[in-house]
Protein backbone atom coordinates (compact mmCIF):
# COMPACT_ATOMS: atom_id res chain seq x y z
CA UNK A 1 0.00 0.00 0.00
CA UNK A 2 1.16 3.39 -0.64
CA UNK A 3 2.02 6.50 1.15
CA UNK A 4 2.25 10.10 -1.01
CA UNK A 5 2.03 13.25 -0.02
CA UNK A 6 0.74 16.37 -1.76
CA UNK A 7 2.39 19.97 -0.49
CA UNK A 8 0.98 22.95 -2.18
CA UNK A 9 3.79 26.08 -2.61
CA UNK A 10 4.31 29.71 -3.35
CA UNK A 11 1.77 32.15 -3.78
CA UNK A 12 -1.68 30.98 -3.39
CA UNK A 13 -4.62 30.76 -5.94
CA UNK A 14 -8.01 29.49 -6.70
CA UNK A 15 -8.71 26.02 -7.51
CA UNK A 16 -5.45 24.32 -5.45
CA UNK A 17 -8.69 22.70 -2.90
CA UNK A 18 -9.84 21.21 -5.74
CA UNK A 19 -6.48 19.29 -6.96
CA UNK A 20 -6.23 18.35 -2.99
CA UNK A 21 -9.21 16.87 -2.90
CA UNK A 22 -9.09 14.95 -6.53
CA UNK A 23 -5.32 13.42 -5.37
CA UNK A 24 -7.27 12.03 -1.63
CA UNK A 25 -10.64 10.96 -3.83
CA UNK A 26 -8.49 9.03 -6.47
CA UNK A 27 -5.28 8.23 -4.36
CA UNK A 28 -7.50 6.88 -1.44
CA UNK A 29 -10.93 6.05 -2.94
CA UNK A 30 -9.63 4.53 -6.15
CA UNK A 31 -6.16 2.88 -5.06
CA UNK A 32 -6.22 2.63 -1.45
CA UNK A 33 -3.05 4.44 -0.94
CA UNK A 34 -3.21 6.63 2.47
CA UNK A 35 -2.54 10.39 1.27
CA UNK A 36 -0.71 12.73 3.29
CA UNK A 37 -1.27 16.54 2.82
CA UNK A 38 1.78 18.31 4.22
CA UNK A 39 1.78 21.77 5.70
CA UNK A 40 3.03 25.25 4.47
CA UNK A 41 4.87 23.45 1.60
CA UNK A 42 8.23 22.34 1.90
CA UNK A 43 8.29 24.13 5.87
CA UNK A 44 6.07 21.22 6.52
CA UNK A 45 8.77 18.81 5.78
CA UNK A 46 11.51 20.81 7.29
CA UNK A 47 9.42 20.56 10.77
CA UNK A 48 10.55 17.83 13.50
CA UNK A 49 8.65 16.44 13.79
CA UNK A 50 7.03 16.95 9.90
CA UNK A 51 3.70 18.82 10.08
CA UNK A 52 0.79 17.09 7.98
CA UNK A 53 -2.73 16.23 7.94
CA UNK A 54 -3.33 12.18 6.91
CA UNK A 55 -6.28 10.69 4.93
CA UNK A 56 -6.91 7.12 4.43
CA UNK A 57 -9.94 4.60 3.78
CA UNK A 58 -11.00 4.63 7.23
CA UNK A 59 -11.19 8.52 7.61
CA UNK A 60 -12.80 9.09 4.05
CA UNK A 61 -16.08 8.74 4.47
CA UNK A 62 -16.44 11.43 7.40
CA UNK A 63 -13.97 13.63 5.77
CA UNK A 64 -15.93 13.13 2.50
CA UNK A 65 -18.81 14.73 4.92
CA UNK A 66 -16.60 17.42 7.03
CA UNK A 67 -14.02 18.95 4.20
CA UNK A 68 -13.68 17.20 1.27
CA UNK A 69 -17.06 17.90 -0.26
CA UNK A 70 -16.83 21.60 0.30
CA UNK A 71 -12.95 21.63 -1.30
CA UNK A 72 -14.05 22.42 -4.70
CA UNK A 73 -15.39 25.75 -3.97
CA UNK A 74 -12.78 26.96 -0.99
CA UNK A 75 -10.12 29.33 -2.17
CA UNK A 76 -6.85 28.99 -1.30
CA UNK A 77 -5.16 25.92 0.17
CA UNK A 78 -6.45 24.11 2.82
CA UNK A 79 -2.81 22.67 3.65
CA UNK A 80 -0.85 26.17 3.96
CA UNK A 81 1.64 27.93 1.74
CA UNK A 82 4.46 30.05 1.69
CA UNK A 83 6.50 31.73 -0.96
CA UNK A 84 9.59 32.45 1.53
CA UNK A 85 13.16 30.43 2.38
CA UNK A 86 14.43 28.84 -0.45
CA UNK A 87 15.52 26.14 1.13
CA UNK A 88 18.93 26.21 -0.02
CA UNK A 89 19.90 29.01 1.31
CA UNK A 90 16.95 29.53 4.10
CA UNK A 91 17.07 32.37 6.25
CA UNK A 92 17.76 31.88 10.11
CA UNK A 93 16.35 34.09 13.38
CA UNK A 94 19.99 35.09 13.74
CA UNK A 95 20.31 36.89 10.22
CA UNK A 96 22.56 34.01 8.36
CA UNK A 97 21.39 31.64 5.70
CA UNK A 98 21.23 27.92 5.97
CA UNK A 99 21.20 25.37 3.57
CA UNK A 100 17.83 23.60 4.95
CA UNK A 101 17.59 21.07 2.05
CA UNK A 102 18.69 17.69 4.28
CA UNK A 103 15.86 18.50 6.43
CA UNK A 104 13.28 18.99 4.02
CA UNK A 105 14.47 15.34 2.07
CA UNK A 106 14.68 13.48 5.55
CA UNK A 107 11.27 15.06 6.60
CA UNK A 108 10.15 13.16 3.17
CA UNK A 109 11.62 9.86 4.50
CA UNK A 110 10.75 10.23 8.10
CA UNK A 111 7.18 9.56 6.73
CA UNK A 112 8.02 7.11 4.66
CA UNK A 113 6.42 8.30 1.53
CA UNK A 114 6.61 6.47 -1.95
CA UNK A 115 5.86 9.79 -3.73
CA UNK A 116 5.36 13.56 -4.16
CA UNK A 117 2.75 15.81 -6.01
CA UNK A 118 4.44 19.06 -5.65
CA UNK A 119 1.96 22.09 -6.64
CA UNK A 120 3.97 24.99 -7.17
CA UNK A 121 4.78 27.85 -9.96
CA UNK A 122 8.15 27.82 -11.69
CA UNK A 123 10.03 28.97 -8.94
CA UNK A 124 8.52 26.12 -6.44
CA UNK A 125 8.94 23.19 -9.01
CA UNK A 126 12.86 23.95 -9.80
CA UNK A 127 13.15 24.02 -5.98
CA UNK A 128 11.25 20.68 -5.64
CA UNK A 129 12.86 19.33 -8.78
CA UNK A 130 16.25 20.03 -7.18
CA UNK A 131 15.40 18.40 -3.93
CA UNK A 132 13.98 15.32 -5.38
CA UNK A 133 17.35 14.88 -7.58
CA UNK A 134 19.21 15.47 -4.50
CA UNK A 135 17.10 13.26 -1.64
CA UNK A 136 15.51 10.48 -4.18
CA UNK A 137 12.35 12.19 -3.67
CA UNK A 138 9.64 10.37 -6.48
CA UNK A 139 8.21 14.09 -7.42
CA UNK A 140 5.12 14.85 -9.74
CA UNK A 141 4.55 18.18 -10.68
CA UNK A 142 0.99 20.30 -11.07
CA UNK A 143 1.45 24.21 -12.74
CA UNK A 144 -0.54 26.12 -10.58
CA UNK A 145 -0.35 30.79 -10.93
CA UNK A 146 -2.66 33.12 -11.77
CA UNK A 147 0.33 34.37 -13.91
CA UNK A 148 -0.21 31.32 -16.11
CA UNK A 149 3.60 31.81 -17.05
CA UNK A 150 4.81 28.21 -16.06
CA UNK A 151 6.28 26.69 -19.05
CA UNK A 152 5.07 23.12 -21.12
CA UNK A 153 1.21 24.06 -20.28
CA UNK A 154 -0.96 25.97 -22.06
CA UNK A 155 -2.81 26.79 -18.83
CA UNK A 156 -2.08 26.94 -14.97
CA UNK A 157 -4.77 26.43 -12.29
CA UNK A 158 -5.69 29.69 -10.77
CA UNK A 159 -5.15 31.87 -13.98
CA UNK A 160 -9.00 31.62 -14.99
CA UNK A 161 -10.76 32.80 -11.68
CA UNK A 162 -8.22 35.08 -11.44
CA UNK A 163 -9.15 36.29 -14.76
CA UNK A 164 -13.06 36.50 -14.30
CA UNK A 165 -12.21 38.27 -11.50
CA UNK A 166 -9.99 40.73 -13.21
CA UNK A 167 -12.98 40.91 -16.02
CA UNK A 168 -15.54 41.76 -13.69
CA UNK A 169 -13.69 44.56 -12.05
CA UNK A 170 -13.51 45.89 -15.53
CA UNK A 171 -17.30 45.41 -16.17
CA UNK A 172 -18.07 47.09 -12.91
CA UNK A 173 -15.18 50.12 -13.73
CA UNK A 174 -17.25 50.59 -16.88
CA UNK A 175 -20.14 52.01 -15.71
CA UNK A 176 -18.54 54.24 -13.44
CA UNK A 177 -16.39 55.68 -16.13
CA UNK A 178 -19.02 56.31 -18.24
CA UNK A 179 -20.95 58.03 -15.75
CA UNK A 180 -18.73 60.41 -15.04
CA UNK A 181 -16.11 60.78 -18.12
CA UNK A 182 -12.88 59.76 -16.74
CA UNK A 183 -10.24 57.13 -17.49
CA UNK A 184 -10.34 54.48 -15.02
CA UNK A 185 -6.96 52.50 -14.85
CA UNK A 186 -7.39 48.91 -13.59
CA UNK A 187 -3.83 47.77 -12.51
CA UNK A 188 -3.96 43.72 -12.74
CA UNK A 189 -1.19 40.75 -11.33
CA UNK A 190 0.71 38.77 -13.88
CA UNK A 191 4.01 39.06 -12.76
CA UNK A 192 6.65 39.62 -16.50
CA UNK A 193 4.07 38.13 -17.90
CA UNK A 194 0.70 40.21 -19.71
CA UNK A 195 -1.76 37.23 -19.46
CA UNK A 196 -4.31 38.10 -17.26
CA UNK A 197 -4.14 41.69 -18.32
CA UNK A 198 -4.39 40.61 -22.23
CA UNK A 199 -7.43 37.93 -21.40
CA UNK A 200 -9.53 40.12 -18.96
CA UNK A 201 -8.86 43.18 -21.09
CA UNK A 202 -10.48 42.04 -24.42
CA UNK A 203 -13.13 40.19 -22.26
CA UNK A 204 -13.61 43.29 -20.46
CA UNK A 205 -14.08 45.99 -23.13
CA UNK A 206 -10.76 47.99 -22.42
CA UNK A 207 -9.50 50.60 -24.96
CA UNK A 208 -6.02 50.35 -23.87
CA UNK A 209 -4.20 47.19 -22.29
CA UNK A 210 -0.67 47.60 -21.33
CA UNK A 211 1.51 44.48 -21.04
CA UNK A 212 5.14 44.00 -19.96
CA UNK A 213 6.39 41.83 -23.74
CA UNK A 214 5.01 44.92 -25.47
CA UNK A 215 6.75 48.25 -24.25
CA UNK A 216 4.39 51.00 -24.04
CA UNK A 217 4.54 54.61 -25.22
CA UNK A 218 2.36 56.97 -23.33
CA UNK A 219 1.96 59.35 -26.10
CA UNK A 220 0.13 56.21 -27.99
CA UNK A 221 -1.85 55.74 -24.83
CA UNK A 222 -3.08 59.73 -24.70
CA UNK A 223 -3.59 59.48 -28.46
CA UNK A 224 -6.25 56.45 -28.01
CA UNK A 225 -7.80 58.59 -25.46
CA UNK A 226 -8.00 61.43 -27.56
CA UNK A 227 -9.55 60.05 -30.43
CA UNK A 228 -12.37 58.83 -27.95
CA UNK A 229 -12.76 62.17 -26.91
CA UNK A 230 -13.05 63.49 -30.19
CA UNK A 231 -15.95 60.57 -31.52
CA UNK A 232 -17.63 62.12 -27.58
CA UNK A 233 -16.59 59.32 -26.22
CA UNK A 234 -15.35 61.21 -22.70
CA UNK A 235 -14.59 57.62 -20.84
CA UNK A 236 -11.83 55.43 -21.11
CA UNK A 237 -10.89 51.92 -19.36
CA UNK A 238 -6.62 51.06 -19.35
CA UNK A 239 -5.74 47.73 -18.21
CA UNK A 240 -2.63 48.26 -16.66
CA UNK A 241 -0.04 44.89 -16.13
CA UNK A 242 2.01 44.88 -12.71
CA UNK A 243 5.04 45.11 -14.62
CA UNK A 244 4.55 46.84 -17.69
CA UNK A 245 7.28 48.66 -19.09
CA UNK A 246 8.14 51.74 -21.57
CA UNK A 247 10.63 51.88 -24.25
CA UNK A 248 12.69 53.91 -22.39
CA UNK A 249 14.93 51.39 -19.55
CA UNK A 250 13.70 48.11 -21.63
CA UNK A 251 15.05 45.51 -19.65
CA UNK A 252 14.21 46.62 -16.14
CA UNK A 253 10.86 45.36 -15.17
CA UNK A 254 8.98 47.50 -13.35
CA UNK A 255 9.17 44.76 -10.30
CA UNK A 256 12.33 45.20 -9.82
CA UNK A 257 12.24 49.39 -10.26
CA UNK A 258 9.29 49.57 -7.92
CA UNK A 259 10.62 46.54 -5.63
CA UNK A 260 7.92 45.96 -2.61
CA UNK A 261 6.23 48.94 -3.56
CA UNK A 262 4.84 47.64 -6.90
CA UNK A 263 1.60 47.23 -6.55
CA UNK A 264 0.04 50.55 -6.85
CA UNK A 265 3.17 52.04 -8.42
CA UNK A 266 3.13 51.53 -12.04
CA UNK A 267 -0.56 52.50 -12.13
CA UNK A 268 -1.00 55.44 -10.31
CA UNK A 269 2.66 56.66 -12.36
CA UNK A 270 0.75 55.57 -15.57
CA UNK A 271 -3.06 57.47 -14.64
CA UNK A 272 -0.59 60.45 -13.67
CA UNK A 273 0.40 60.92 -16.89
CA UNK A 274 -2.29 60.65 -18.99
CA UNK A 275 -3.87 63.37 -16.35
CA UNK A 276 -1.01 65.11 -17.20
CA UNK A 277 -1.31 64.66 -21.02
CA UNK A 278 -4.37 64.73 -21.75
CA UNK A 279 -6.43 66.57 -18.92
CA UNK A 280 -8.77 64.13 -18.54
CA UNK A 281 -9.88 63.22 -15.18
CA UNK A 282 -8.32 59.82 -13.86
CA UNK A 283 -8.44 57.18 -11.06
CA UNK A 284 -6.88 53.98 -10.40
CA UNK A 285 -7.77 50.82 -9.02
CA UNK A 286 -5.26 48.34 -7.89
CA UNK A 287 -6.90 45.02 -7.78
CA UNK A 288 -4.14 43.00 -5.77
CA UNK A 289 -4.85 39.94 -3.77
CA UNK A 290 -8.50 39.85 -4.83
CA UNK A 291 -7.63 38.16 -7.74
CA UNK A 292 -5.83 35.28 -5.94
CA UNK A 293 -8.68 34.72 -3.86
CA UNK A 294 -12.51 33.70 -3.56
CA UNK A 295 -14.73 31.08 -5.02
CA UNK A 296 -12.99 29.27 -7.89
CA UNK A 297 -14.19 29.17 -11.19
CA UNK A 298 -15.74 26.39 -13.02
CA UNK A 299 -13.08 26.06 -15.36
CA UNK A 300 -9.94 26.30 -12.60
CA UNK A 301 -12.64 23.29 -10.40
CA UNK A 302 -12.52 21.57 -13.69
CA UNK A 303 -8.64 22.23 -14.20
CA UNK A 304 -7.74 20.69 -10.50
CA UNK A 305 -9.78 17.70 -10.40
CA UNK A 306 -8.08 16.71 -13.74
CA UNK A 307 -4.63 17.55 -12.80
CA UNK A 308 -5.13 15.94 -9.29
CA UNK A 309 -6.31 12.32 -10.57
CA UNK A 310 -3.59 12.81 -13.81
CA UNK A 311 -0.88 13.06 -11.19
CA UNK A 312 -2.15 9.71 -9.01
CA UNK A 313 -2.26 7.95 -12.37
CA UNK A 314 1.10 9.00 -12.82
CA UNK A 315 2.08 7.93 -9.47
CA UNK A 316 0.58 4.58 -10.20
CA UNK A 317 2.38 4.05 -13.32
CA UNK A 318 5.78 4.93 -11.74
CA UNK A 319 6.61 7.49 -13.77
CA UNK A 320 8.20 10.76 -12.09
CA UNK A 321 10.20 14.05 -12.78
CA UNK A 322 7.06 15.10 -14.72
CA UNK A 323 4.59 17.60 -14.46
CA UNK A 324 0.61 17.65 -15.66
CA UNK A 325 0.03 19.99 -18.19
CA UNK A 326 -2.85 21.02 -20.63
CA UNK A 327 -2.20 20.86 -24.28
CA UNK A 328 -5.01 20.68 -27.28
CA UNK A 329 -7.50 20.15 -24.81
CA UNK A 330 -6.24 16.89 -23.66
CA UNK A 331 -4.52 16.38 -20.14
CA UNK A 332 0.04 15.15 -20.83
CA UNK A 333 2.52 14.98 -19.32
CA UNK A 334 5.72 16.53 -19.52
CA UNK A 335 9.22 16.70 -17.85
CA UNK A 336 9.33 18.97 -15.21
CA UNK A 337 12.62 20.00 -16.77
CA UNK A 338 10.94 21.24 -19.58
CA UNK A 339 8.22 23.36 -17.98
CA UNK A 340 11.01 25.15 -15.68
CA UNK A 341 13.47 25.98 -18.57
CA UNK A 342 11.07 28.34 -20.56
CA UNK A 343 9.05 31.29 -18.58
CA UNK A 344 6.09 31.81 -20.80
CA UNK A 345 4.98 35.04 -21.22
CA UNK A 346 2.87 36.48 -24.07
CA UNK A 347 4.34 35.92 -27.66
CA UNK A 348 3.05 39.44 -29.45
CA UNK A 349 2.04 37.38 -32.39
CA UNK A 350 -0.25 34.98 -30.63
CA UNK A 351 -3.84 34.97 -31.31
CA UNK A 352 -5.19 37.32 -28.73
CA UNK A 353 -2.59 39.95 -29.36
CA UNK A 354 -4.03 39.95 -32.54
CA UNK A 355 -7.50 39.82 -31.58
CA UNK A 356 -6.92 42.66 -29.80
CA UNK A 357 -4.95 44.79 -32.54
CA UNK A 358 -8.44 43.49 -34.21
CA UNK A 359 -10.60 45.26 -32.21
CA UNK A 360 -8.64 48.78 -32.11
CA UNK A 361 -7.32 48.36 -28.30
CA UNK A 362 -4.40 50.30 -27.95
CA UNK A 363 -1.60 48.26 -27.10
CA UNK A 364 0.77 51.00 -26.18
CA UNK A 365 2.77 50.43 -29.00
O1 LIG B 1 2.86 34.97 -8.79
C1 LIG B 1 1.61 35.29 -8.29
C2 LIG B 1 1.55 36.72 -7.82
O2 LIG B 1 0.24 36.98 -7.37
C3 LIG B 1 1.99 37.74 -8.85
O3 LIG B 1 1.00 38.02 -9.82
C4 LIG B 1 2.34 38.91 -7.96
O4 LIG B 1 3.33 39.71 -8.57
C5 LIG B 1 2.89 38.24 -6.73
O5 LIG B 1 2.44 36.91 -6.74
C6 LIG B 1 2.49 38.87 -5.43
O6 LIG B 1 3.21 38.23 -4.41
P1 LIG B 1 2.89 38.40 -2.85
O7 LIG B 1 1.66 37.61 -2.55
O8 LIG B 1 4.10 37.85 -2.21
O9 LIG B 1 2.67 39.86 -2.61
Amino acid sequence: KKRIGILTSGGDCAGLNAVIRAVVYHGVGTYNWEVIGIKEATHGLMSDPPKFIQFHLETLDNLKLDILDNLLLMGGTILGTTNKGNPFAFPMSDGTFRDRSSDIINGYHKLGLDALIGIGGDGSLAILRRLAQQGGINLVGIPKTIDNDVGATEVSIGFDTATNIATEALDRLHFTAASHNRVMVLEVMGRDAGHIALAAGIAGGADVILIPEIPYKIDKVCQKIRTRQAKGKNFCLVMVSEAVRTEVGEQVSHIQQLGEDRLGGIGKYIAEQIGAKTGAETRVTVLGHIQRGGIPSPMDRLLGSAFGVAAVDLIAQGKFDQMVAWKNREIVSVPIAEAIKTYRTVDPEETLVKTARGLGICLGD
